[in-house]
């Protein structure tokens, strides 16, 4: 059987989880703390990575490396580009980028290195159980790309600069490297997010308001999902 790994970036987007899973059982390893558990028969690795692409790539890493694990589903939130996506609205990453990678200046597009991709897409098996799960309990999910990058973005001009060059529908911190991982390591993943704010100035302000809220509606869909995996 397949282990499920199920990350977040931040402590409030596995605690939905962690609320629901059986059996847990907490290992501590490389500066951080994973969760083994049981949910509805399928087994579960669950961490939070802290933020960021460096984080979190150690953590979906480890997820699969140390901890076996064979599928890689993240859970967390956003803010959005696209202004048909309000708070709480959930966005499935179909590919996603590094929005502040740039070696432009050798001429290069941003979002790319040599021997890397400026998008790396996710796994389409994942994304048809998403869309059936959406359907069944009458959610809009909209499927679209998502721009990472280690900056909290609270501002209308780099907003457009990301949706200039990149076209992307919602940013966070963590996604892209995620998936540069599981891409690398041939493991299908995953990457949920439901929208916190909208990337503008009032972004600090929406993100401690809506955080915790936004992160629950990503946890408990993820959750439907695991049983179809
Ligand atoms: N995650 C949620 N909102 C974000 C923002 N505005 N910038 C970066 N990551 C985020």
């Amino acid at each position: 059987m397949s282990k499920i790994a199920i990350m977040g970036a931040m402590p409030e987007e596995i605690a939905p989880l962690l609320e629901k899973v059986e059996n847990v059982k907490k290992v501590d390893y490389a500066n951080n703390s994973y969760y083994e558990a049981t949910y509805r028969g399928k087994e579960l690795v669950i961490a939070y990575s802290k933020i960021g692409k460096v984080f979190s790539t150690l953590t979906a890493a480890t997820l699969i490396e140390k901890f076996g694990c064979s599928v890689l589903l993240f859970s967390g939130v956003a803010g959005a580009i696209n202004p048909s996506l309000k708070i709480g609205d959930l966005i499935i990453a179909k590919k996603l980028c590094q929005h502040d990678l740039d070696i432009s200046i050798f001429g290069h597009d941003f979002g790319y290195v040599p021997e890397g991709a400026k998008f790396v897409e996710s796994d389409e098996k994942l994304r048809e159980i998403a869309k059936d799960v959406a359907s069944k309990n009458n959610l809009s999910v909209i499927e679209g790309t998502i721009a990472t990058g280690d900056q909290f973005v609270a501002s209308n001009e780099r907003k457009e600069f990301i949706s200039k060059n990149f076209q992307a529908d919602a940013l966070e911190m963590e996604g892209a490297s995620v998936a540069v991982v599981c891409d690398a390591l041939k493991v299908p993943f995953f990457i949920l997010r439901a929208i916190s704010d909208t990337a503008n100035d009032d972004a600090g302000v929406d993100f401690d308001e809506f955080m915790v809220s936004s992160a629950k509606i990503s946890a408990n869909f993820i959750l439907d999902m695991v049983e179809s995996i």
